[in-house]
């Protein structure tokens, strides 16, 4: 038997046996629906390269079967039967995505050479899957996307530092990977078989941030009903992530602090004094010098946590890495969707290469998530993609929307002065007096977002 398997979708038992029979001489195994559903439950389980489709069946109408077939495993080959003749039916299905189609009565002679070219483009097809992958693992590390040199100095840093004890501090704006970065650390360490556990430090009731990091004893405060072990206790041995570190109650800052140096602490109305041994790990998307200048942070637990700061480029200073992180977000979307996308049109990605991203690697993955749902054919398009992603002047009604209130408002900023720069063709003087902003601070912007100025029309002359 042929490695091939092939679906034979009629509704006429004499049918099926028949072109089953024949596949069998033919050494191709197939199996058989005899409705529309029954072949859309067998297409989800059985892996077929070619489904053979009569169009006319009892249930759902074989183009929604088409359609279905060819939404979620586009890598499919679909062959449509037609009456003799009907050029109608055989019009549409090809408009809807069946890559070939038969009359019947059947002439096996001449379906043979069909299927087995629908073998060899289903093939193809997955051939190109398998390589991609091979690709993307190549520069991967842990699940982590990068070739650019940005990325590959992250990854020694990590390797480095994974097997030693250390705190390490992960700065980055908002979806630059802190998260995945800590676990990539945490299963590179010794303490990989050990519990990675992550603790929050963004809630707002002090008492529960408390009692979720060191536990509380029963009666410690109104709710306490029970005994309750912190975050701290379960991770004993293992890994403890604080993420959003910036966000601590003063208060809470002050027992960390205790907790860092003597690795020793108390359950809230507890007396006992415990002791784990954890691997410190923290991230923030904060200016945590800035805080600490503000004295919103304290400087003694800044030196303690900031041992071995790994910091995280932003998604706009690496895009070198945007067409392999693109390719594997589409991997993991189809996988996720059920779908089967191969890859995206080089009109779309030269679009995407142009956008800023200020939501980072998360934006990029709402994008691709969305466009993967969304996509028609087996490659994603650029009206896949959203419409205003590259338009400024429309933006207002959506990117901005989508993002929490601080990045919004960067995104915001960025675009505002990058148009007005353009409308000033590039010159610096008439731009900032026309946004009311003073010279510095309109430069220092440019600077923060990576904005330069136009090169064509009349220039000021500008000293840096
Ligand atoms: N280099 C990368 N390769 C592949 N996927 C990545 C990479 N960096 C981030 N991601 C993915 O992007 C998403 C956001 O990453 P993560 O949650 O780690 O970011 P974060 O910096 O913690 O964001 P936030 O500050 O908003 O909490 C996750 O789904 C993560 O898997
Ligand atoms: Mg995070």
């Amino acid at each position: 038997m042929k490695f091939s398997k092939i679906l034979i979708v009629d509704d006429e038992k004499i049918s099926r046996e028949q072109i089953k029979r024949w596949l069998r001489t033919e050494n191709y195994d197939s199996d058989e629906a005899e409705n529309g559903e029954n072949a859309l439950t067998k297409v989800a389980k059985g892996n077929y390269s070619v489904v053979l489709l009569d169009v006319k069946l009892p249930d759902i109408s074989g183009f929604d079967v088409l359609k279905q077939i060819k939404h979620h495993y586009p890598d499919t080959c679909v062959i449509i039967f037609t009456a003799y003749g009907d050029t109608e039916i055989t019009k549409r299905a090809l408009r809807e995505g069946a890559d070939d189609f038969f009359d019947k009565p059947i002439d096996y002679e001449l379906l043979l050479p069909k299927i087995e070219s629908a073998i060899e483009n289903f093939k193809l097809r997955r051939d190109k899957i398998t390589k991609k992958q091979e690709e993307i693992k190549q520069f991967s590390f842990e699940n982590i996307i990068g070739q650019s040199p940005k990325m590959w100095d992250i990854f020694n840093k990590i390797k480095k530092v994974a097997q030693s004890d250390s705190t390490i501090l992960i700065l980055g704006e908002s979806g630059t990977g802190k998260e995945l970065i800590a676990s990539a650390i945490h299963h590179n360490s010794l303490r990989a078989d050990k519990k990675f556990v992550v603790f929050n430090c963004a809630a707002v009731v002090e008492t529960i941030v408390s009692s979720d990091l060191f536990g509380h004893e029963r009666g410690a405060f109104t709710d306490a009903h029970e005994r309750k072990l912190g975050k701290l206790e379960h991770a004993n041995n293992g890994t403890i992530f604080f993420d959003e570190i910036a966000e601590l109650s003063q208060q809470v800052q002050t027992k960390f602090l205790r907790f860092l140096q003597e690795r020793k602490f108390e359950r809230l109305g507890g007396n006992e004094t415990l002791e784990v041994d954890v691997r410190v790990l923290a991230a923030t998307n904060k200016d945590l010098e800035k805080l600490m200048n503000e004295e919103k942070f304290r400087n003694d637990l800044y030196f303690r946590l900031n041992v071995f700061p790994i910091q995280l480029p932003p998604l706009r200073e690496r895009k070198e890495d945007i067409p392999l992180l693109v390719e594997h977000i589409i991997q993991k979307s189809n996988s996720k969707l059920k779908r089967n996308i191969l890859g995206i049109k080089e009109d779309a990605l030269d679009f995407l290469m142009d956008y800023h991203f200020p939501g980072n690697i998360r934006e990029l993955e709402n994008i691709i998530e969305r466009a993967v749902l969304l996509a028609e054919g087996e490659f994603l398009t650029i009206e896949n993609l959203p419409s205003n992603l590259g338009n400024r002047q429309t933006k207002v009604t959506s990117i901005y929307f989508t993002l929490p209130h601080a990045q919004a408002k960067e995104a915001f900023e960025k675009d505002y002065i990058e148009q007005v720069l353009k409308n000033h063709n590039g010159n610096i003087s008439q731009a900032c007096k026309f946004a009311g902003m003073d010279r510095t601070n309109f430069k220092d912007k440019m600077k923060k977002y990576g904005i330069s100025r136009p090169k064509s029309g009349n220039q000021d002359v500008d000293e840096d």
